[in-house]
Parts: C-alpha cells; structure tokens; sequence
C-alpha cells in the first residue's frame, strides 16, 4: 500500500457534467462561501466497511481531498482549511502514526514534483501547526512547498498538521508575552484582535463553513477560535464517501443560515470596536495630565493610530518570524 501512495496525484482535473454545472448556477444566487473548513472524518470506518487496511483508507481520504478541492474551485470556494494531523494523532498507534508520516512525507513530495500546477492554479500551500514536532526530513519537504508557493493567490490550502486549537492558542500567546517583553507591543494592547492576528490563520478570513464528515459532532479542537461565527454541517457519510452533491447539501445549508450568521458577526464586529474605543479612552484619560491643551477625544484618537501601528507591525514580525522559519528549514536541506 505504501507504494501506492506515490501515485495520485493533488490536481485529478475531473470532467463537471452538465447537471453538476446547472446546479452550481444554481447555487450562486445565493451567497457562497469563501472560505470552508474540513474535518475529513471517517477514513478508518471506511477502510473496515471496505475490507482494507488502514493505511489505504488514508490514502482514500487522500485522493478524496484532492477531489474536495476541485470541487471548491468550481463553485468559487477560494481557501480551504483541512485537519490533516491533529497532535492528539500522535497517541494512535506506531503504526498507524508511521503510515500517516510516510502518506504526508509523500504527497508533499508528489506536490513539489507538480509544481506547474502549483502555478498554473495559483496556489498558496500553507502548513499551520506545531511542524517541529515532525520528523525533520518531513519538516524540510513542507518548508520547500511553503516557500514555493508562499506568493500566489488565486486559491489557498490550509493544511492543519501536528495541529490542535489550543496549542495554537497557546502558541500565539507566548509570542505576544515575548513581543510585551521585547517592548514591541504594549500589554494594553493585547486584546482579542491581536490574539486572531497571531494565530496561525493570522492572515486569512474567518471559515465562513466548517464541515465535519462522519457523523461525529464535535470539533476536536480544530480551529476552535476562528469557528465563532461560522456555519457548522455535520454530515453523515465517510470522509473517502464525501460527493459532490454533500457540497452542495452544505452551501444549502450556510445559505439558509447566512442571514443570521451575518447578523451575529457584524454584531460582534461592532462590539469589538466599542470595547477597543473605551479602552484606548481609558488609558488616554488616566495618562493625560492636567497641562494637556489637545482634547481627550484627540488623544483618544492619535493612541489608537499608534496603537495600530504597533499591533500591525508586531504581526508583520510574527510573519516574517514564520516565513523564516520555513524558509531557514527549505535553504538548509539544499
Ligand atoms: C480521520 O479519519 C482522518 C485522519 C486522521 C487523517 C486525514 C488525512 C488525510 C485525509 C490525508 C491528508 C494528507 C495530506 C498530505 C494533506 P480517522 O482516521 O479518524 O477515521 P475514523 O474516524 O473512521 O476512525
Ligand atoms: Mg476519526
């Protein structure tokens, strides 16, 4: 089984019959989501109900993902998010751990050998987790992906690998303490817009859809932070079963749900802002002293310009601090 996971391909460039086409006319009267994330859930089920070993129900899930993301360009899904890894996996068997590694270590590879591809579809391959925790020659193949597709636009793929929510909460907070401590933000800076900047989806919207394939009606600490305003579909079929017309059940399902969710978001959004205004009132009221001429109100407003401009460069560090990471790791296996 191994040696088949060398084969398929990451671009299986489907023929769209002509029904699946009217639909997906049919489906952009509505809104469509921008970006979607998977939980692609069932692969082992899929492999008993099959009689396989596991390791082929992996590859199915594979293959099926590659699908996935075809199917997302056709009807205008530009970013897609996948639990791929969660570091809870690493508590399955060696074996099983093994054979996850090796269909990783070479698909990354087969990605890197279709690198036309990755230019002809404009892809940006994004790996987010804890990649350190990886065998280092899996580390290397996922920074030279990394780097090599870092600029393009059209679509993106958010791999989730050696990943889990909390760690990347975790994650994020200790390179804001450390900024705090470099004296490169304030700590009344910290506040929950900060925090998302310096997650590792940092740099993309919110998942407008999470899909979990299944049946399984929990997150398992995916994206458990972005997720706050996002459709959720839970769908009853195994990740490797997952067709085209679960897709477009799913779209129908945000559909229906937009309004509310849009409601919900933009409450929030304004809310966000308030608290923001208050605070930056606040500390501008207690550091003002009484000699001050200019109005709180102009105070208020040039602190939160410096405020800004602080937060906005302290993640331009945390992103450049992550290119280099990759980018050190891709250089050094040359
Ligand atoms: C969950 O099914 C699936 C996984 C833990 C692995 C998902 C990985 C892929 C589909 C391949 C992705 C690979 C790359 C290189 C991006 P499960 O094992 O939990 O199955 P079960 O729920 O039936 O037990
Ligand atoms: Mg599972």
């Amino acid at each position: 089984v191994y040696w088949c996971f060398k084969m398929s391909t990451w671009f299986p460039e489907q023929p769209k019959a002509w029904y699946h086409k009217m639909c997906i006319r049919i489906l952009e009267f509505g809104p469509i989501p921008k970006h979607v994330a998977v939980i692609m859930d069932g692969n082992r089920r899929f492999a008993v109900k099959n009689s396989m070993d596991r390791a082929e129900g992996h590859l199915k899930g594979f293959d099926k993902l590659t699908e996935v993301l075809e199917w997302c360009l056709d009807i205008g899904i530009t970013e897609v998010t996948v639990y791929a890894f969660s570091i809870e996996n690493f508590k399955r068997s060696k074996e099983e751990v093994d054979c996850l590694m090796e269909l990783a270590r070479k698909k990354f590879k087969r990605l890197m050998e279709e690198k036309d591809k990755i230019k002809e579809y404009g892809v940006c391959v994004r790996v987010l987790g804890n990649v350190s925790l990886l065998p280092s020659d899996i580390q290397e193949i996922i920074a030279e992906v990394v780097t090599f597709s870092k600029d393009n636009t059209r679509a993106i793929l958010n791999v989730c690998f050696a990943y889990t929510s909390r760690d990347e909460m975790c994650t994020a907070m200790k390179e804001i303490a450390e900024g705090v401590s470099l004296g490169l933000i304030k700590d009344s800076d910290v506040s929950e817009a900060l925090l998302e900047k310096s997650l590792y989806t940092g740099n993309s919207p919110n998942p407008d859809l999470l899909v979990r394939t299944s049946g399984e009606v929990r997150l398992s600490d995916f994206l458990l932070w972005q997720t706050a305003y996002s459709c959720l579909a839970f769908v009853k079929v195994l990740w490797p079963e997952f067709s085209r017309w679960h897709l477009y059940g799913c779209i129908l399902h945000y559909q229906r749900n937009y309004q509310q969710l849009q409601r919900a978001k933009e409450q929030n959004e304004a809310d966000q802002l308030r608290l923001q205004r208050e605070s930056d009132y606040e500390i501008v009221a207690q550091e003002m002293d009484q000699s001050e001429t200019k109005s709180l109100h102009t105070l208020a407003k040039q602190y939160a310009n410096d405020r800004e401009n602080r937060v906005n460069n302290f993640v331009q560090y945390l992103h450049e601090k992550r290119d280099k990471f990759f980018h050190d790791i891709a250089t050094k296996s040359k």
